[in-house]
């Protein structure tokens, strides 16, 4: 249980480095939940601070997603062979290393929605989600990018994108054969993902939900 301990606070603070609050404060001195949508996201840093600055906090935040999985992987049954008094079998680490990966991919979409670091604040979890897919089984990470893309290029409406890549991981996860672990992370990961844009569904109810290219300040508060 150390070794899943650990894993499970590294994966955490993997995904609360604050990636969007720190190029905020570090490039125009500002806090970005006082702005736009109030994310620490890439899109709310888009409408902020432009599209470098969101590219940058965008693959950052997906590779946390994708480190917090590589290190549960890595540093788990390495942790557990060196503490083991007997050492594990074969089957002892492939049953317990798909929980602790799991449980990890769940960390560190914490991790990044309630951050440490920013009061348990934070942003979506959408492109750490991704992140976690891809390490975690790249196919359905890819088919979860591939439909946020076409969704993104028809309606240019980020959070729909978003929550509908998160349905298509479930999808593809559960419909094809992954260990149970993996699609419960997934089932309860895109749970995550969906419930944190819970302001923009009612927005996007309302018909006020702003597409790609409007200003911030058009984004009411959460
Ligand atoms: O990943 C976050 C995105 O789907 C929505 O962000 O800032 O428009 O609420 P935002």
């Amino acid at each position: 249980w150390i070794a899943g301990a650990a894993g499970l606070v590294i994966a955490y603070l993997l995904g609360a480095i604050p990636t969007g609050y720190l190029a905020g404060k570090l490039l125009k001195g500002i806090d970005i939940r006082e702005h736009g949508s109030r994310s620490t996201g890439a899109t709310n840093v888009l409408r902020t601070l432009g599209k470098w600055p969101a590219l940058a906090v965008l693959v950052i935040d997906v590779l946390k997603g994708a480190a917090a999985i590589i290190v549960a992987r890595a540093f788990c049954p390495w942790l557990i062979t060196e503490l083991s008094p007997a050492p594990p079998t074969a089957s002892d680490l492939d049953i317990g290393v798909p929980w602790i990966v799991c449980l990890a991919g769940i960390a560190a979409l914490l991790g990044h929605g309630r951050s440490i670091w920013l009061s348990f604040t934070g942003g979506k979890s959408a492109a750490t989600g991704l992140g976690v897919l891809l390490a975690m089984s790249w196919p359905v990470g890819l088919g979860a990018a591939v439909v946020f893309g076409i969704v993104l290029a028809v309606s240019r409406i980020v959070s729909l994108s978003s929550m509908l890549a998160a349905v298509t991981a479930v999808i593809l996860v559960c419909g094809w054969p992954h260990p149970l672990p993996y699609q419960l992370l997934v089932i309860a990961g895109g749970l995550y993902v969906i419930v944190r844009h819970r302001a923009n569904i009612e927005r996007l109810l309302a018909g006020t939900e702003p597409r790609l290219g409007r200003s911030s300040l058009e984004v009411k508060a959460e």
